[in-house]
């Protein structure tokens, strides 16, 4: 991966209107059911990033017939016997989401299938995933005994399960309940903590039964879905970027209209607002089941605040802009409770202090998060986006203040949530 990036600061502030790609959450999902449902789905604002295509590729590998016409993602569907054993490897590329998603679709399918990644995707746990698929009755290995990628997975007759999740996560709580909607009996999910519920939502809107209450959500199995529309909100994630951009940056003003605000994403706009952001939340509105709004900021006078518990489901993936956020707050930012991020595409605690140390930040990293003393001028450096999304998004948002320039190294990894991002970022500068 060589794509290193001259980013110079701006000049006079940022201004203008941008609509970000698709969630990619919700993408991801769109395809899964849409390839799992009986007739045809149309899928509108699909984000079409590089994980995004990665989960469309592994279902046309499974026998789906999935095609893009104007702008839109077409899926023909034949229920969950649509799916076929596949002849070639399924390469989920840098996707978690496709990943453990996947293994609950194919634990309930009688054949077998491998599923690799990139060097990312190998390092990353599977056994929160294989644990529970092989309670259902599922047969699954891979590299130490069945943690890492290749993964080999071979489905069948399942049966349900009831199983206490041992880590905040929407990626394991949707591939269990994708396995419960093929297996014998209800299957009884217990989230310790709450977490994104797009796929509750989406089984819903595919005409599926699932019940959630207190923190319990029960999946009655033998279930058909059917085809439907989707109409994919703007990711909150990809938002959260211009969001910071705007708060940090002195004479700005961003506008930010269609954001999906599903309740269980927006830890952003709480942490904007304890931070004392400028930052206005309007014309909302509910498409299909999700929760859509436009959100303004303007350059604020931050201060920081202790960021923990309950709340980093809901940012887990803002954590490194977060970081960045808090360097332009005046006093100190304890983010704990995060360890999750250790184990994300790449080690994000790690990487922002690292990567945020080059520009002069003071940041410091703590067994399960970060402390950050602000407010500290950031200058330029020579920074690495260790391969990751967001890490890239995060360090060029930084450029956009710093005194000099900064030269990001492997930026082209953006692609894989964002690739119009520097088009819009540039968009926003003013002459
Ligand atoms: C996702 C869930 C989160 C998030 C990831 C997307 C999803 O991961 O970090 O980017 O679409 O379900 P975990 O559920 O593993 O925390």
């Amino acid at each position: 991966m060589q794509s290193d990036k001259i980013l110079n600061p701006v000049k006079n502030g940022l201004c203008g209107v941008i609509e970000v790609p698709g969630d990619k959450s919700i993408s991801h999902r769109a395809v899964m059911f849409g390839s799992i449902a009986s007739g045809k789905t149309i899928i509108h604002n699909f984000l079409k990033g590089e994980d995004c295509i990665s989960t469309v590729s592994c279902f046309k590998k499974l026998g789906i017939k999935i095609e893009e016409k104007n702008n839109q993602i077409i899926i023909e569907g034949s229920g969950w016997e649509g799916l076929k054993e596949p002849s070639e490897i399924l390469d989920v590329g840098n996707s978690g989401t496709t990943t453990r998603l996947l293994m609950g679709i194919l634990a309930g399918r009688p054949f077998h299938s491998i599923i690799i990644g990139d060097d990312s995707i190998a390092k990353r746990p599977m056994k929160r995933v294989t644990e529970p698929l092989r309670k259902l009755g599922c047969t699954i290995d891979g590299r130490d005994g069945g943690e890492y990628t290749p993964l080999s997975i071979r489905g069948g007759e399942i049966e349900a399960i009831s199983y206490t999740l041992p880590v905040a996560s929407a990626q394991v709580k949707s591939a269990i309940i994708l396995a419960g909607l093929q297996a014998n009996g209800v299957t009884t999910i217990i989230e310790p903590m709450k977490t994104r519920d797009h796929t509750e939502k989406m089984i819903r809107q595919f005409g599926g039964t699932i019940h959630s209450e207190d923190g319990v959500i029960k999946v009655p199995g033998k279930q058909s879905l059917m085809a439907t529309e989707v109409y994919v909100p703007g990711d909150i994630s990809s938002a959260a970027f211009f969001m910071v951009a705007a708060a940090i940056t002195p004479n700005s003003s961003i506008k930010l209209p269609n954001v999906g605000l599903n309740p269980t994403r927006i830890g952003i706009l709480d942490v904007l607002k304890r931070m004392g952001a400028c930052i206005k939340v309007e014309e909302i509105r509910t498409s299909q089941m999700e929760p859509v709004g436009t959100i303004t900021v303007e350059t604020s006078e931050l201060e920081g605040i202790e960021i923990s518990g309950d709340l980093i489901p809901a940012l887990i993936d803002e954590l490194p802009v977060i970081a960045l956020l808090a360097t332009q707050a005046k006093g100190t930012t304890i983010i704990r409770d995060a360890e999750e991020l250790k184990v994300k595409e790449t080690n994000r605690i790690d990487a922002i202090v690292n990567e945020l140390k080059k520009l002069g930040a003071d940041i410091e990293a703590t067994e399960d998060g970060m402390i950050i003393h602000g407010k500290t001028p950031l200058h330029g450096a020579t920074v690495d986006s260790w391969g990751d999304h967001r890490i890239g998004m995060t360090l060029a948002i930084a450029s956009i203040i710093t005194s000099e320039s900064v030269v990001l190294n492997h930026s082209s990894a953006i692609n894989v949530s964002y690739p119009s991002f520097f088009d819009d970022l540039y968009s926003l500068f003013k002459l």
